[in-house]
């Protein structure tokens, strides 16, 4: 699985850290860290395109080769369609369907367009169809048989989505939030998702940047356009006191950031963790020091302390185990 080769950059001779996972049962193999395209187009306050075209270009110098971007993220696809010209094979492309009129075939053409390619590697849909919208799992499908897409996928946010999801069997990759501090609903599907060889999307590592241990809780956002800006004060004073008594992972880890990509990369299952990448400094923090996993012990003290601090919530216990024995043909 692992690709050690390695590279020159720059003139000096740099260690191409980023392992490689297996994409599900796809046969591809992608960067276990991946490129987190929303700050690029702005979800997180005013970004310069010099700058966001040099933090793809960094990242691809440094091993990564899986670029996870939407529609709805601003102008993030007309920088990265810019940033692919002429080197479009390099990267493994997902995308979303997010509910655009006049509906998915017209919008992924215009997707095509604006990204420069007469494919993507991954489409998926934005959030789990129920109800009326359920006749998009079988438009997914046709793009996948039209060739508009290598593979497809969803992007789940619950338990119930995952095991829905599961039953399944064309749909090749789910994205699922999964962080240090919101260690559900994966860890509860975690059995699912063993048994299961789909390819797996971790977005929200860094739980929007907080993760990386720079902020204080007196933090303010004050661009309307950054997707903190609404969070109260008391919000981010909670977030950041959470995030305080994880600092001792910094230790091992060598920062939180970096402890913060290693903790859903010490699961099995996880075959890429998306890590939303604004600058060119943080695409040599990103992709440059090679994550890894947490040992076991850290794990451990972690599971206790999500517990203690009520990430693991005994409802969540509950339900999971209603799911379970559902599944089983027991209840
Ligand atoms: N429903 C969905 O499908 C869904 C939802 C959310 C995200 N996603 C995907 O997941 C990706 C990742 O999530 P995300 O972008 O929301 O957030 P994230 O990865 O949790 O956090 C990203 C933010 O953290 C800060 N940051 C990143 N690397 C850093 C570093 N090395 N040092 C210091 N600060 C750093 C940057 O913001 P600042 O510098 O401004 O602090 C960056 O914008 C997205 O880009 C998107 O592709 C999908």
């Amino acid at each position: 699985l692992a690709d050690d080769s390695n590279l020159v950059i720059g003139g000096d001779r740099v260690r191409h850290g980023i392992a490689r996972r297996e994409f599900g049962a796809t046969g591809v193999a992608v960067s276990e860290v991946g490129f987190g395209a929303w700050g690029i187009g702005g979800g997180y306050g005013g970004v310069d395109r010099t700058e966001s075209l040099k933090a793809l270009a960094t990242a691809e110098e440094l091993g990564c080769n899986f670029v996870d971007t939407a529609m709805v993220y601003g102008d993030s696809e007309q920088v990265l369609g810019q940033f692919l010209k002429g080197r479009r094979s390099k990267w493994f492309v997902a995308t979303k369907y997010s509910g655009q009129s006049p509906g998915m075939t017209a919008t992924i053409e215009k997707q095509l367009q604006a990204l420069h390619t007469d494919a993507v590697d991954l489409y998926q849909l934005h959030w789990y169809p129920r109800g009326q919208d359920e006749h998009l799992l079988d438009e997914l499908e046709r793009l996948k048989q039209a060739g508009k897409a290598r593979f497809i996928g969803i992007s789940l946010s619950s338990a119930i989505d995952m095991r829905d999801a599961l039953a399944r069997p064309p749909i090749d990759a789910f994205q699922i939030p999964f962080s240090l501090l919101e260690p559900e609903p994966f860890l509860a599907c975690l059995g699912m998702l063993t048994r299961n060889r789909k390819g797996i999307v971790i977005r929200s590592a860094l739980h929007k940047g907080f993760l990386t241990g720079k902020y204080k809780s007196d933090a303010v956002f004050p661009d309307a356009d950054d997707q903190r800006h609404k969070l109260t004060h008391a919000r981010i004073a909670a977030i950041v006191n959470q995030v305080e008594r994880f600092r001792f992972l910094e230790h091992d880890a060598g920062s939180m950031a970096g402890a913060a990509a290693r903790y859903p990369l010490s699961f099995s299952p996880v075959s890429t963790v998306v890590l939303g990448t604004k600058t060119e400094q943080q695409a040599r923090s990103n992709y440059g020091e090679v994550p890894g996993t947490l040992s076991s012990a850290a794990i451990e003290r972690i599971r206790v302390l999500q517990l203690k601090l009520g990430l693991r919530g005994a409802a969540w216990r509950r339900w999971t185990t209603r799911i379970r024995l559902a599944m089983q043909g027991t209840a």
